[in-house]
C-alpha cells in the first residue's frame, strides 16, 4: 500500500476534494457535511492515523463527507503519553493538521479513562499527590497543545459503571470521587474555549445508568464545575438500541441543565451474514437517532465511530458482527448513508 507523508496526504485530500465537485462524488449530489451544516449540526467520524496517512481514498472521503472528526486512539493516555517523561504527539498532530487543513472541527478523545493506560501509570504504586500531579500535568500538556484547535473534549470517558455507580478505576481508588471536579477544572484551565464533555455508553436513553449520568453531571454543574455537555456514544446493534423517544427525553433533561449533547460514537453492528433486510434495519436506526438529534436544539453534533466498514473496531471486539458503519469496505454508500442524506435534505 502506498505511503504518503502526512503533508502530501493532506494536500492530496485538499486537491481531490476541491476538484471533485459534489455532483461528481461517487456517493450522492451533496456530501453529508454540507447537508448537516445546513441543518445546524456537525456530522463527523472517528479517525485512525494509519489509514489517514496511507489510504488516500480514506482521506478524500473523510474530507468530503465530514465536518468533524475524533481521533479514535491517538489522543488517549497510552498512545500519547507512553512514558512518564515522554509524549508522542505524531499521530494526534497528523490528525489535527488534516482537520485544520480541511476545515473540520475536532473532538478530543479522551483525557481521563480507565482503558488504554500506559504500563508506567498502572504498574507503579503512586501516592495520591503523585497521581494528582501526573494527571494534572497530562491534561494541561495535552489539552494545552491543542488549545484553539479542539472544539470539544471528552474530558472523562465511562466513569459510571453499568450498575450506575462510579466505576472502580485507578482514578476513583487513588483520588476519590473528587477527581471528576478536578479534571474538568484542569481541562478548562488548559483550554478555556473548548467545550468540556462527559462521554459514556449505555446511558443514551432512560434507565439506571442514564439516571446516574444525569445525577453526576447535575452535581458537577451545581458545584460550578466547567462541564458543557454529555456525549452519548450510541454503540448499538440491530437487536439492542435505545428507544428514540427515550433518547429525546434524556437529551431534553440534559438541556434543562444547560448542557449540550453530542452523539459521539455511533455504529450499528450487524450479526453476520449481512443481508439487504439487515442493512435496511440499520438505516432506519441511524435515521431515527439523527432525527432525534435534529429535533433537539441542544444536540449539536452527530459523530460515528468510523465511516467505512474497511476500518472498524467492531469485528475484532464483537466476533461474528460487522458492517456497522455507513460506507462499505469500498467506500460505497450503504442504505444507512442514503437514509441520512435523505433525512438531512429535509425529505
Ligand atoms: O497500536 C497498537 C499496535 O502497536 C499493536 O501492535 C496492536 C496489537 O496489540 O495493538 C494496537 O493498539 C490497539 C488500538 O486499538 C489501536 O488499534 C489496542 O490493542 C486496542 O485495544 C485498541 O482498541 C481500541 C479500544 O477503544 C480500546 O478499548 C479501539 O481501536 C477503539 O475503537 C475503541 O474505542 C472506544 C472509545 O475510545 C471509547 N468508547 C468505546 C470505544 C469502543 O471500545
Amino acid at each position: 500500500m502506498n505511503t504518503l507523508s502526512p503533508l502530501c496526504c493532506i494536500l492530496l485530500a485538499l486537491l481531490i476534494s476541491s476538484t471533485l465537485a459534489p455532483s461528481q462524488s461517487p456517493a450522492v449530489d451533496l456530501a453529508l457535511r454540507s447537508l448537516a451544516r445546513a441543518r445546524g449540526i456537525n456530522i463527523g467520524a472517528a479517525v485512525a492515523a494509519r489509514p489517514l496517512l496511507n489510504d488516500s481514498l480514506y482521506a478524500q472521503t473523510l474530507a468530503r463527507e465530514f465536518g468533524m472528526l475524533t481521533p479514535e486512539n491517538a489522543m488517549k493516555f497510552g498512545p500519547i503519553h507512553p512514558a512518564r517523561d515522554r509524549y508522542d504527539f505524531r499521530d494526534a498532530d497528523a490528525i489535527v493538521e488534516f482537520a485544520v487543513a480541511n476545515g473540520m472541527r475536532i473532538r478530543g478523545h479522551t483525557l481521563v479513562w480507565h482503558n488504554q493506560q500506559p504500563r508506567w501509570l498502572t504498574e507503579e504504586d503512586f501516592s495520591r499527590d503523585e497521581l494528582l500531579a501526573i494527571l494534572r500535568e497530562h491534561i494541561t500538556t495535552v489539552a494545552g497543545r491543542y488549545r484553539g484547535k479542539v472544539t470539544a473534549w471528552d474530558v472523562v470517558n465511562e466513569a459510571i459503571g453499568d450498575n450506575g455507580s462510579l466505576r472502580d478505576t485507578i482514578w476513583l481508588r487513588r483520588l476519590g470521587p473528587e477527581y471528576l471536579d478536578l479534571v474538568f477544572r484542569w481541562a478548562h484551565e488548559a483550554d478555556p474555549e473548548a467545550q468540556l464533555f462527559y462521554n459514556d455508553y449505555g446511558g443514551e436513553g432512560l434507565g439506571r445508568k442514564s439516571d446516574a449520568i444525569y445525577t453526576m453531571v447535575r452535581g458537577l454543574s451545581s458545584r460550578g464545575v466547567p462541564i458543557h455537555g454529555v456525549g452519548l456514544q450510541m454503540h448499538v446493534s440491530l437487536d439492542s438500541f435505545p428507544n428514540p423517544q427515550d433518547v429525546a427525553a434524556n437529551i431534553s433533561r440534559l438541556a434543562a441543565l444547560g448542557l449540550h449533547v453530542h452523539i459521539t460514537e455511533m455504529d450499528v453492528r450487524i450479526r453476520q451474514p449481512i443481508t439487504e433486510e439487515k442493512l435496511a434495519a440499520q438505516a432506519r436506526i441511524y435515521q431515527e437517532i439523527v432525527r432525534v438529534c435534529l429535533s433537539s436544539p441542544n444536540c449539536t453534533a452527530f459523530v460515528m465511530w468510523g465511516f467505512t466498514d474497511r476500518y472498524s473496531w467492531v469485528p475484532s471486539f464483537f466476533p461474528g458482527f460487522g458492517g456497522a458503519l455507513i460506507l462499505d469496505e469500498s467506500y460505497g454508500p450503504k442504505p444507512a448513508y442514503s437514509a441520512l442524506a435523505e433525512l438531512l435534505r429535509g425529505r
